[in-house]
């Protein structure tokens, strides 16, 4: 039986902890946090975060092993083995604002595992940090007064929001980053028993810690570069007749390269692409490596003109003027079965058509109250009802893949809407040539438009 410990109760610690609890009956894990409201919401059956199956899980399991808590340096005193799963954004201030990670959370942390801890314990990173964390934070947490050696283990996360459950109960590999050492080995094997309880063997990977760090930046950057690839022949199709859904999945069909991660949209959003791709860029800068990174860069750069391109279409379109007109945006998290609207392409969107004196709607199934504090005191309408949102709007865009907009009935909405009636498809989500054929106007991702309008 160990007591299993993690500090940091958002979208990685919380559901992480929870698939643990559940699959591994004989460990005690607390999940602590520095934000009290948050922890109440764990331990109510209204979860500070929106995942499909995540309540089910930890009602499962909260009250037998897993608990929540704000008793930080109690728990730490009582832990074998401790998670750390803070936050870590990129810098606003100072030497590599807007790259660099902010690393105040993390070292404050492992200062206070150092004051109260009383014997070793194995430290575990779950937080995306910059490539070398380890070692820094392995040199605070052994300067300690009281002898005492702790191991850092990097264990990232690779679970993707909205299939947060599904990715931890059955992962595609768990990537663990020890020493090589035989205190390293001892620890990495530690942590590989507990996988092991429910993760086939021969997909729990051990490297390096520096190897493992790295991996979680690269695999990021790989997948945010393969949007960019497919968003930037978006931009191609659409000055010609191609269709970018045929482009992806002629290309995908090759082995080689896979169909999956080819959805041409109006942009990648969420907290990690983008900052781990900075982050990256802020290492290759660091060691001099200025093409490397260039290269990376340019994936974020075209990601933020894929979302400048959709907005600016939206006026274009309208006659080049959207000022006092009804504008419907149909999702603002980042993506669909999520809440979340971190670096939501929609927040550009939005702010982009507010500037141009729009009057905009926003619907979401999970995401209003972010939304709400993504913009601020900006002048929207949050509206729960999507047809609501629609009635008497010039234009809808789809910003969000939820499925539920696939569900509505667009005769009703086209009938309730101002004429000419438009829809932005963002993630190529509807049928648009029911759409066209209802009488709107459609202006999809890397498709030619159908359109009434001579
Ligand atoms: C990502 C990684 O997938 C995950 O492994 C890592 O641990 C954290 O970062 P997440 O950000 O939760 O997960 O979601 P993901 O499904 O990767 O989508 C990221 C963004 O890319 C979303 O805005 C999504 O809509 C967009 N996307 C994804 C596309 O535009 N097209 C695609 O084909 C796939
Ligand atoms: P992620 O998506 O990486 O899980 P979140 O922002 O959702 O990031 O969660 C990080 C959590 O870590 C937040 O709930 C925050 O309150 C918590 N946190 C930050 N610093 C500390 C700290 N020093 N001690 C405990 N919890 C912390």
């Amino acid at each position: 039986m160990k007591n299993i410990l993690c500090i940091g109760a958002g979208y990685v610690g919380g559901p992480t902890m929870a698939v643990i609890a559940d699959q591994c009956p004989d460990h005690t894990i607390t999940v602590v946090d520095i934000n009290a409201d948050r922890i109440n919401a764990w331990n109510s059956d209204q979860l500070p975060i929106y995942e499909p199956g995540l309540l089910e899980v930890v009602t499962r399991a909260r009250g037998r092993n897993l608990f929540f808590s704000t008793d930080i340096d109690g728990a730490i005193k009582a832990a074998d083995i401790i998670f750390v799963s803070v936050n870590t954004p990129t810098k606003t201030f100072g030497h590599g604002a807007g790259m660099a990670s902010d690393l105040q959370y993390w070292e404050r942390t492992a200062r206070q595992i150092l004051a109260n801890s009383d014997r070793p314990k194995i430290i575990v990173e779950k937080s995306t940090l910059p490539v070398r964390t380890a070692a820094a934070m392995e040199r605070i947490l052994n300067s300690g007064d009281n002898g005492l050696r702790f191991q850092v283990l990097s264990n990232p996360e690779f679970l993707a929001e909205g299939s947060a459950i599904r990715d931890l109960m059955d992962p595609d590999r768990v990537l663990i980053g020890g020493q090589e050492t035989e205190a390293g080995r001892a620890a990495v094997n530690e942590l590989v028993e507990i996988y092991a309880s429910w993760v086939p063997r021969e997909r729990i990977l051990c490297t390096n810690v520096w190897s493992s760090e790295l991996s979680k930046l690269a695999a990021n950057a790989f997948l945010a570069q393969r949007i960019s690839s497919i968003n930037a022949i978006s931009a191609l199709c659409e000055q010609t007749e191609a269709n970018v859904d045929e482009v992806a999945r002629a290309i995908g069909l090759d082995s080689r390269i896979g169909p999956k991660f080819l959805r041409a949209s109006v942009g990648f959003g969420g907290s990690c692409f983008k900052k781990d791709i900075l982050n990256l860029v802020y290492l290759c800068r660091s060691y001099g490596l200025h093409e490397v990174a260039d290269y990376w860069q340019q994936v974020v750069t075209f990601n933020d003109h894929q979302t400048q391109r959709f907005a600016a279409n939206i006026t274009a379109q309208m006659f080049n003027t959207v000022a006092g007109k009804k504008i419907a945006l149909f999702g603002f998290a980042f993506k669909a079965d999520t809440g979340d609207t971190r670096e939501s392409p929609a927040i550009y969107v939005a702010k982009s058509l507010i500037a141009e004196k729009a009057d905009v709607w926003i619907n979401d199934p999970k995401a209003l109250k972010n939304a709400r504090s993504a913009l601020g005191d900006a002048p929207v309408q949050l509206e729960p009802d999507p047809y609501v949102a629609a009635d008497g709007a010039h234009a809808l865009a789809i910003l969000t893949e939820w499925q539920s907009y696939q569900k509505l009935d667009y005769q009703r909405i086209y009938d309730s809407m101002q004429k000419p009636a438009f829809v932005f498809d963002g993630r190529n989500l509807l049928d648009h040539q029911a759409l066209f054929d209802i009488g709107f106007n459609v202006f999809p991702i890397g498709r030619p438009p159908l359109t009434h309008l001579t």
